[in-house]
Order: C-alpha cells, then sequence, then structure tokens
C-alpha cells in the first residue's frame, strides 16, 4: 500500500500500467514534460472536457464557444504583452550549467530549512523572495541567493550568473520563404488559448448579436517552454487550457470577478470532490493584465496546487489590440447610448491538471483482507459522467449462448454510452481490471439470464452486486451519468 509521500507516485505507475497516460515518445526515452495520454486516459480527459463545454456554453445561454487556431499574427503576442513579459526569471549555475527557476531554486531550500526544523527561517526567506518578485528586484533576488549560500543540487558550488528573464514561448518558422531577417517569418505557439478569443471578440459579438454581458468559451492546446517541467502532467510544455472570456461594461467587474470565482468553485464541486479539498489562493504579484487575480488550489497527493486562475483583465487586452491593429474594439452599449470597451473577467483551467486532480482524489488502494485470506484492490472511484467506460459485460462462460445474450446487451447500450466486453479469466479478475480504470458498473450474464433475462450488475465502490433485469441495464446507467 502507498504511503502519503508515494500516493504520488502510485498514480503515475497506475496510470502507465492500465493504458492512461504514457511518457511522449516512450521508445527513444520520452520528451521531458511532453506526454501522451492512452485509450483510458483520453477518455477521461474528453470527459471532463465535455462537461466543462457543456457547463459552459449549454448552460449559460449567453456563453458561446469557439475553436481558434493555434497559429497567430505574431502582432497578436506583442499587443498581449507576451513578447515583453511572459517570462520566469531564472538564474544558471556556472560549473554544472545547469539553469534553475529562481522561484524553484529558493523554495527548495526553503523546503530544506523546513526538513531540518528551521520553519521561521524557511517562512522569512519565502516571503522575502515574494517582496522581491513583486518589485521585479532581479538583483535583489541574486543577492538573496548568495547571502543563503543557496547550492546547485548538481555541482554542490554557489558559483551563480545574474537572475535573468527567460521568455517562455515557443517559436517557429511560417511558410517556405526564406528571409534575410529571420524575425519576418517567426511565429510563435499560442502559450494561452484566450488571445484567439479576443482577437474575434467583434466577429463574435456581432455575428451572434451577442448583448453585454456574455461569453466566449474555447478548450485548445497551449504551449509553454517550461524551465524546471516537472511533476508528470502537472507542469507540462503542451497542455490544453478549458477559457472563458466573460465581457462586461467597465465598472462591473469586482462583482462578476466574485460571480465568477463562486460559479468556478461550484463547478469543482459538481465533480463529486468535497469543499475541503479545495482554496482560494489571491494573488500578490498580479500578471501584467489583472487589476485582481485569484487561483483555485487542489490539494493533491504533492499539497495544494493551482487547477484553476480567475482574472479580472481589464479592457487590457481588447485595447491593446485595437492600438495594434488599429480596428476599433468597441461595443455600443444600447441601455446607455454609449461606446466602450468592455471590460473582462476571464476563467481559465488547465484540462490537463483537472485529469490529474480527477485521478488523485479517484485513486483508492483498498486492503480487502480477511482473516483467511490477505487481498487489496486500487480502484479509480471516478464519478460514473467522468468514468471512461461506464459499463463492462461479461457472459460468465464462452459458451451456451451467453455471449450471445452479452452481445444483445452490449449492442442496447453502447449508442448511449462508452462499454467494454470481455469473455477472458474469471469474473473476479474481470471485476478487479475494470474496479482499476474506474468503471462503475460491470453486468454477469450467466445461465440464469437464459431463463428469465436477469443480470447480475455490480457496483464498483460498494462492490454489491444484485440481480435486475436485462432491459433496466440502459436507463439504469443513463440515470447515474448525467
Ligand atoms: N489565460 C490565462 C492563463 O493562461 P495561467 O494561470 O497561466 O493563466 C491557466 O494558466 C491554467 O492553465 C492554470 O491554472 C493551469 O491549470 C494551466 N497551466 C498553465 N501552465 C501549465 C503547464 N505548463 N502545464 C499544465 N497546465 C498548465
Amino acid at each position: 500500500m502507498a504511503n502519503d509521500t508515494n500516493t504520488f507516485q502510485a498514480i503515475i505507475s497506475h496510470c502507465k500500467e492500465y493504458g492512461f497516460i504514457f511518457p511522449s515518445s516512450e521508445i527513444y526515452d520520452g520528451l521531458a514534460a511532453v506526454y501522451d495520454y492512452g485509450q483510458w486516459g483520453s477518455e477521461l480527459k474528453r470527459n471532463i472536457r465535455d462537461y466543462w463545454w457543456k457547463s459552459m456554453t449549454q448552460m449559460h445561454e449567453n456563453i458561446v464557444g469557439i475553436d481558434a487556431a493555434i497559429f497567430m499574427h505574431p502582432t497578436t503576442w506583442k499587443a498581449s504583452g507576451h513578447v515583453d513579459n511572459f517570462s520566469d526569471p531564472m538564474i544558471d549555475n556556472k560549473d554544472s550549467k545547469k539553469r534553475y527557476r529562481v522561484d524553484h531554486l529558493i523554495e527548495a531550500h526553503a523546503e530544506e530549512l523546513k526538513a531540518k526544523g528551521d520553519t521561521a527561517g524557511a517562512d522569512a526567506l519565502i516571503a522575502e523572495m515574494r517582496k522581491l518578485e513583486a518589485a521585479d528586484d532581479y538583483a535583489g533576488l541574486k543577492t538573496l541567493i548568495d547571502e543563503k549560500k543557496i547550492k546547485c543540487a548538481v555541482s554542490g558550488t554557489v558559483n551563480w550568473t545574474d537572475v535573468r528573464q527567460f521568455n517562455l514561448m515557443f517559436s517557429t518558422e511560417f511558410g517556405a520563404v526564406s528571409s534575410e531577417n529571420e524575425e519576418d517569418n517567426k511565429v510563435y505557439l499560442r502559450p494561452e488559448t484566450a488571445q484567439g478569443i479576443f482577437v474575434n471578440f467583434l466577429n463574435v459579438q456581432k455575428t451572434g448579436r451577442m448583448k453585454i454581458p456574455f461569453g466566449i468559451a474555447q478548450v485548445g492546446k497551449a504551449f509553454r517552454n517550461e524551465i524546471v517541467a516537472r511533476q508528470f502532467i502537472f507542469r507540462m510544455r503542451e497542455f490544453e487550457q478549458m477559457e472563458m472570456q466573460f465581457f462586461i461594461k467597465p465598472g462591473t467587474q469586482k462583482e462578476w470577478y466574485e460571480y465568477w470565482k463562486e460559479a468556478r468553485m461550484k463547478w469543482h464541486q459538481s465533480l463529486g470532490i468535497p469543499a475541503e479539498k479545495y482554496r482560494f489562493h489571491d494573488h500578490v504579484k498580479l500578471a501584467h493584465y489583472a487589476d485582481a487575480a485569484c487561483d483555485i488550489e487542489f490539494d493533491f497527493p504533492i499539497g495544494f496546487k493551482e487547477v484553476e486562475g480567475i482574472h479580472s483583465r481589464t479592457d487590457f487586452d481588447l485595447r491593446n489590440h485595437q492600438e495594434y491593429s488599429k480596428k476599433k474594439m468597441q461595443y455600443f452599449d444600447t441601455e446607455i447610448n454609449q461606446n466602450y470597451i468592455p471590460y473582462v473577467i476571464e476563467t481559465s483551467i488547465g484540462l490537463d491538471r483537472s485529469v490529474m486532480m480527477v485521478l488523485s482524489h479517484a485513486y483508492t488502494e483498498e486492503d480487502l483482507s480477511t482473516p483467511e485470506k490477505a487481498d487489496s484492490r486500487v480502484v479509480l472511484k471516478f464519478p460514473a459522467k467522468l468514468a471512461p467506460i461506464k459499463l463492462a459485460v461479461f457472459p460468465l462462460t464462452k459458451k451456451d449462448g451467453l455471449p450471445e445474450l452479452a452481445r444483445e446487451l452490449m449492442d442496447a447500450c453502447k449508442p448511449h454510452f462508452k462499454c467494454f466486453y470481455e469473455e477472458k479469466d474469471a469474473i473476479g479478475k474481470r471485476y478487479r481490471r475494470q474496479d482499476a480504470i474506474g468503471t462503475p458498473f460491470c453486468v454477469t450474464v450467466d445461465h440464469q439470464t437464459k431463463e428469465d433475462r436477469t443480470v447480475t450488475i455490480r457496483f464498483r465502490d460498494s462492490m454489491e452486486q444484485k440481480r435486475v433485469h436485462m432491459d433496466e441495464v440502459k436507463t439504469l446507467i443513463l440515470a447515474e451519468i448525467f
């Protein structure tokens, strides 16, 4: 059984062993911080994505969705501030040549102090770092590292460069035409999906005849050249975001910010995760576009960490796009007969982090030992609506007409939800395999089914079994997954 400190490692191994998540291009030893979703991981991810999409675009009459391209005109990223501001302070160790994110280096040192019992020293160090970060005081950060004699984990020396900013955007070349000036062909892989929404604000508003307040939602890939990419799918270089920009009248941002904080926290709890697993973290150092911001943090096995950001972005983005594109980004408000550039509240949640959150909460190791026999199981207790497979159908044996009846049940259910059919091995073994991938319902077709068309339905979490009519199975499961 895994203890608190190795639960995270156990989840990573489980994800690989049971077809959820694999290191990218693993046959070539993988690519750092890039992962592939396997057969069950991609179903889980799609279910979370669909649940978010539905809750935004179907449950809110004033929110519509779009699907913008990953490549955008390079000026987009000038206007958004990403070319100049989207960077992390970094420091290199001259001996090992290893590059560190300054906050990670200092945080690791604080952890060491804590482990030695110097909690006050660790807290003071973090507080000092936050103060210097908030003031963009890079020389001060370097002095702090020198004063505390923070060592490189590889070389063990304190031989550091100055602290420098390192831009996190990936760039590539666009088109086949070579240019004297490489910058002419340079495009970026978007570091957030939000800008695809901003540049389409007027297209959507006009063609959809949208009235403020209204929202535009989008799900898609984003790319960041994270320097210290670690912790499995928590910090990746290629990841997916689910973002929604809510366009509002200037001056109403405080109330809408509070509205979306509450609405998003409710959404998280609707995943079947209890309130105490979440907390808000207000930003002290605001991003270049925000006048208020907070994170929703989840209690991962590695501690409380951000899954979602809620940002009051003012009119920063639309105003800058207006300035750089020379195209008006205004909305005419018929209620007050005035033009204005709308303000924006953004909700931005990482899809991969949501997958990790749902997996972390679902992962359960159970000791089922009896005095006679040692036994245990690993079960993923996903809410039924998110489970990769909803129903597994097992004929007790491969003969006597049982597979035909099981196939009949499969055919009745598979147009409605994801089903799985299996004939091999003892029923107990088949149940355990489905527990390990989080299938909430298993149905066994046996000889009695031939007589009265009843089957045994087995519930994943309680392991309770009951006899129901074959024709009831579909309705029973449909009631659980919506
Ligand atoms: N448009 C605002 C924005 O991008 P952010 O806080 O930088 O804000 C939003 O990112 C969310 O995207 C985060 O809360 C996180 O869930 C996810 N995210 C950000 N960087 C990530 C990374 N490198 N790997 C996985 N998820 C990431």
